[in-house]
């Protein structure tokens, strides 16, 4: 058995241990003992977090990596903040260039956010064969494939956890649990921030902006909170899925992106009516060679699993061509959950350092071209909400300009608003988004219309 081990030991050596490229410098040493350097590029809410679990946590985390974690520098831009009693005052710096200087420094972890400053730090690290350890899906959903492509070049690890589901081992489980299989679905809730205003909204009748407010108190929403609410971190968050699901390359424009702002108290009260809950999903799914992706608003059945994932958390069901349905949940966003996630990555990318053999996180499937369904193409069935006159005849139109657009009505209902107003409320059958479409631009042109058409999507999921 010894024999074999050192026969098979030189060749996975040799193999692991390759030359790195020209002007990079050789980390792929075993590393004799001496603690993994770390960096931290940001000390906002998910820093704070990070380094309250390694303060925590150090001596068990020395153990599983066989040896400590030292952080060395923490880069900020305002020194003179605040901070919690975990971050040391020596580490605080606003140089980022001290941490490209300090040769200890193995592994960097950027929870700074944003797109230029972040992604030419990240850039830098893998560039100079460092590890990067990231949260920052807005950066891996516009430039995710290349800076993979850099860190497989340099041997580095990439890892990116905290990205996706807060949390939830959402990347572990697509990178590693279905490495044997092929995902044909995700579903999936996002958007910790998007949850938890629907939720105040419905369950305690709080306003949009209070709830908003009270999301950004908790440490759940973006800098610029309207990303969240806008649905645009849904779906950066979908296109890192993608690609490591389906090996898609997609940007906004390619997926349909719609956020929570128009909804108020009269859509819960229909959605309650017809026997669904509002929530914020991302639908990807791949189709004869078609990718359709999506993040918007949509009326699920009440008896749905999503309809119960409340609050901060976040859900993701996956569709295994060979395990069928998988289903994880947990809390997507704030300091403690992103945390854990960023953490673990640190483990994974210092256990690779100390072996000798990083670059193995950043295996993933291989990226294919695929084409996009286009928007008008996609098919589900609607909740058409439509503020009338009260007259004759206004029936009659609504359901010749569905009818001339091919959707075909479910059910309808009418209710009495203000004197000679009334409010239309019809569910359509499945119909294509660009028929759908053409109809509500008919009927917002209808002398009797009193306010434009508001329209939900129906997912059975
Ligand atoms: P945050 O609270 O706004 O913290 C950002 C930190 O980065 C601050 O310490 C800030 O310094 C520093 N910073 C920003 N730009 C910088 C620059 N150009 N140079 C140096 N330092 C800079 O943000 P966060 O909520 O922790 O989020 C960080 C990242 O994690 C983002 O990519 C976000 O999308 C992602 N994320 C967040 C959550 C969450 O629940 N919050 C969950 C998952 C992923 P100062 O302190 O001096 O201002
Ligand atoms: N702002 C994000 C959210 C943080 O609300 O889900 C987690 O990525």
């Amino acid at each position: 058995l010894l024999d074999n081990d050192a026969r098979l030991a030189k060749p996975f050596e040799a193999m692991t241990r390759s030359k790195p490229p020209p002007g990079t410098p050789d980390r792929r040493r075993p590393h004799g003992g001496a603690a993994v350097g770390v960096a931290l590029l940001g000390c906002g809410t998910v820093g704070s977090g990070v380094l309250r679990l390694l303060a925590e946590n150090a001596a068990y985390f020395a153990e599983r990596v066989g040896v400590p974690i030292e952080v060395r520098h923490v880069v900020v831009r305002d020194v003179n903040k605040e901070r919690t009693a975990d971050c040391d005052r020596r580490w605080l710096t606003s140089d980022i260039e001290r941490v490209f200087a300090d040769e200890a420094v193995e592994l960097v972890v950027e929870v700074m956010g944003g797109i230029d400053a972040a992604g030419a730090a990240i850039e830098r690290a893998l560039g100079s064969g460092r590890s990067v350890v990231t949260a920052n899906k807005a950066l891996l959903a516009e430039r995710g494939p290349r800076l993979l492509e850099l860190a497989r070049e340099s041997g580095a690890d990439l890892a990116f956890e905290a990205a996706v589901g807060g949390g939830i081992p959402i990347i572990r489980t697509l990178r590693d649990a279905f490495a044997s299989d092929e995902v044909g679905e995700i579903v999936g809730i996002l958007n910790g921030t998007s949850n938890f205003v629907l939720t105040r909204m419905k369950e305690s009748g709080a306003s949009f902006a209070s709830a908003l407010a009270e999301a950004q108190r908790l440490g759940y929403a973006e800098a610029d909170p309207t990303l969240d609410v806008g649905g645009h971190d849904a779906a950066q968050k979908l296109a890192v899925l993608a690609m490591l699901a389906f090996g898609v390359r997609a940007t906004e424009k390619e997926m349909l992106v719609e956020g929570i702002t128009e909804l108020g108290p009269r859509h819960f009260a229909f959605a309650e009516r017809f026997g669904y809950v509002i929530k914020h999903l991302v639908i990807g799914r791949v189709r004869a060679g078609k990718c359709e992706l999506r993040a918007h608003p949509a009326l699920v059945p009440r008896s749905s699993v999503f309809a119960n994932v409340t609050g901060s958390l976040n859900a993701i069901k996956l569709e295994g061509r060979a395990l069928g349905p998988c289903f994880l949940s947990g809390r997507g966003a704030g300091d403690m959950p992103t945390a854990v996630s960023v953490v673990s990555d640190i483990l994974d990318g210092a256990r690779s350092i100390v072996a000798g053999i990083p670059g193995l996180i950043t295996r993933g499937r291989p990226m294919k071209p695929c084409s996009h369904l286009p928007r008008g193409d996609t098919t589900t069935s609607y909740l058409i909400s439509l503020d009338v006159a009260d007259k004759p005849g206004v029936l009659a139109a609504i359901t010749a300009a569905l009818a001339e657009h091919a959707v075909s009505i479910a059910q309808i209902v009418q209710t009495r608003g203000e004197p000679d107003a009334a409010e239309v409320v019809l569910l359509t059958h499945e119909a294509r988004e660009g028929d759908v479409m053409a109809a509500r631009e008919a009927l917002s042109r209808a002398s009797f219309m009193r306010a434009p058409p508001f329209l939900l999507r129906i997912e059975d999921v």
